[in-house]
């Protein structure tokens, strides 16, 4: 049977750090025939650099998503136009760089990664649903399996699309948010779905921020500089078993701390 495992964003160096101690670990354990990875804060905790998506695709990943990020370093642009299987936001501004889905093999499978971002605080351009019912009907044939990666603040706009996409994707995953909601579930249709699988990074900062900042920031409003944290680095991710035919039938929930 069919598995992916899809890691949530990987936040910095703490990050790519936990991902690499951990991911060899979950490969051998699941034995998944896809990986994919948010990378949008894998590069100083905001964006992605081709070094940094190397790295990712070296440690294993099949595919790259990302999300309001994407286009913080402008070194990733042409990259992001280049032939490895990395996308972006597929409801951004056509003209941007980078492409919204890409379609990875292994062996006889074809899995299709659709990437998509929420209207709610999100540069977007036309909803995320429309643009998922154009790029399903493009390349849904193709693909034995689909995974959307949905990234977004709203937990509503997440809930939804779970369900708008039922029975027509093996798996919608939530990004974003950095913290894992309790809800990874099979919904009715046969899709996987999960409101935000969480982070891959550091547990003892603020979504990935050194605390400190965060806490003067809120408090005072005084500007701050964001260094990444370090300390309790964890992988979070889901890991969704399916058929052949593109239906998923389990979602399990990896909270996996990177340390000994
Ligand atoms: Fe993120
Ligand atoms: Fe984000």
């Amino acid at each position: 049977m069919p598995k992916i495992l899809f890691i949530g964003d990987v936040v910095a160096e703490p990050g790519r750090r936990a991902l690499a101690t951990v991911l060899p670990r979950l490969r051998d354990e699941h034995e998944p025939d896809f990986v994919v990875v948010n990378g949008e804060n894998a590069a100083g905790g905001m964006g992605i650099t081709p070094a940094t998506a190397d790295e990712i695709f070296a440690l294993g990943a099949d595919a790259i998503t990302l999300g309001n990020h994407t286009y913080r370093h402008r070194e990733i642009y042409p990259y992001l136009n280049g032939d490895k299987p990395i996308v972006r936001p597929a409801n951004q501004h056509a003209g941007n760089p980078g492409r919204g889905w890409t379609i990875v093999e292994d062996g006889t499978l074809r899995l299709g990664v659709i990437n998509l971002i929420g209207q709610f605080g999100m540069d977007h351009e036309g909803n995320p649903w429309d643009c998922a019912d154009r790029i399903i009907r493009e390349i849904g044939d193709d693909c034995d399996l689909l995974l959307v990666d949905m990234h977004a603040e709203l937990t509503s706009e997440k809930v939804m699309t779970g369900f708008y996409l039922d029975g027509r994707v093996t798996a919608v995953v939530g990004t974003h948010t950095h913290v894992p909601t309790a809800d990874a579930r099979v919904l009715e249709g046969g899709t996987a779905y999960c409101t935000d699988v969480g982070m891959t990074g550091s547990r003892a900062g603020v979504i990935g921020v050194v605390k400190e900042a965060i806490i003067t920031k809120l408090r005072t409003g005084m500007p701050q500089r964001f260094d990444s944290a370090t300390g309790d680095e964890h992988v979070m991710g889901v890991l969704v078993d399916a058929e052949r035919d593109g239906r998923a039938t389990g979602i399990t929930q990896l909270i996996v701390p990177a340390g000994e």
